[in-house]
């Protein structure tokens, strides 16, 4: 697959420069759109710490500027923004998060992909990631997240941790007193999946499981036909914390399960 970005300019652990300047009205503009449609789905269907968090951003005026967003971060939970060319390799990505630093792609989808779009660009990872970076507990679990990216390198388990991430930092769902509502990103940033993960009679909702997460694969190019909802971030956090090694070596003897 050849990447949309430019990686040209990339620094050795990928950043670049975000050069706010560069982007046109008409950029602006479309941001505000793809921010103004998703304003109208999120109190209904995203979890309240996305919603608490969204309010203090100020982010819908068109594309944010990283280093303001990033000085109200660190000062929250300590966590910052870095800009990227888009997707990068495993091991930059998951170094950027073990030191509490979040990769946003620099660019933004063209208007006849307000709908949909294949590779991660900046409303997805902006308007989906980082607001809930400044929930403490989210933010200490993406940060051992990294942590243990790291170490499933070094133990070739990367495939089996990225089904976490896809069933829970991507398209994961919460239960709260008024219902299940999403904290994946993937489905915040959606127009589409945003309603039809919460209130879609056809998906299957299941109580989160790291095991079953684990070996499940996923669909990259239509909604999701299974999705994990959890308790808590507390609980994502506890269920994840102990040493994957074992689990790892569990579910590499077990057949994948399919989405
Ligand atoms: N506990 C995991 C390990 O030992 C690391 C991890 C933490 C993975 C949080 C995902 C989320 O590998
Ligand atoms: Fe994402």
């Amino acid at each position: 697959m050849s990447l949309r970005g430019d990686y040209n300019l990339a620094a050795s652990d990928f950043s670049v420069e975000q050069d706010w300047s560069a982007y046109s009205e008409e950029e602006h503009a479309l941001f505000r759109r793809l921010f103004e449609r998703q304003s109208r789905l999120v109190p209904r269907y995203a979890c309240p710490e996305w919603i608490e968090a969204i309010a203090g951003l100020d982010a819908g005026g068109g594309i944010p500027k990283f280093d303001r967003v990033s000085a109200q971060l660190r000062a929250k939970t300590g966590w910052e923004i870095v800009a990227v060319p888009g997707l990068i390799p495993d091991e930059a990505f998951f170094t950027h998060l073990a030191n509490r630093r979040f990769p946003v792609t620099v660019w933004l989808r063209k208007p006849e992909e307000f709908d949909y779009i294949i590779e991660p660009d900046v409303f997805h990872d902006f308007f989906g990631h980082v607001p809930l970076l400044f929930d403490w507990v989210y933010a200490d679990h993406l940060h051992e997240y990294g942590k243990g990216g790291l170490k499933a390198m070094r133990l070739d388990t990367v495939k089996m941790l990225a089904r976490l991430y896809w069933y829970t930092i991507e398209f994961g769902l919460i239960k709260t007193p008024a219902g299940v509502r999403a904290y994946g990103a993937g489905l915040i940033s959606s127009g589409g999946e945003l309603a039809y993960c919460v209130e879609d009679t056809a998906p299957k909702r299941l109580d989160f499981d790291l095991e079953r997460a684990l070996r499940t694969d996923y669909l990259i190019d239509r909604y999701q036909s299974t999705y994990f909802v959890i308790d808590s971030f507390a609980q994502l956090m506890r269920d994840t914390a102990p040493d994957f090694t074992a689990i790892y070596e569990r579910v590499r003897a077990l057949p994948a399960l399919a989405p």
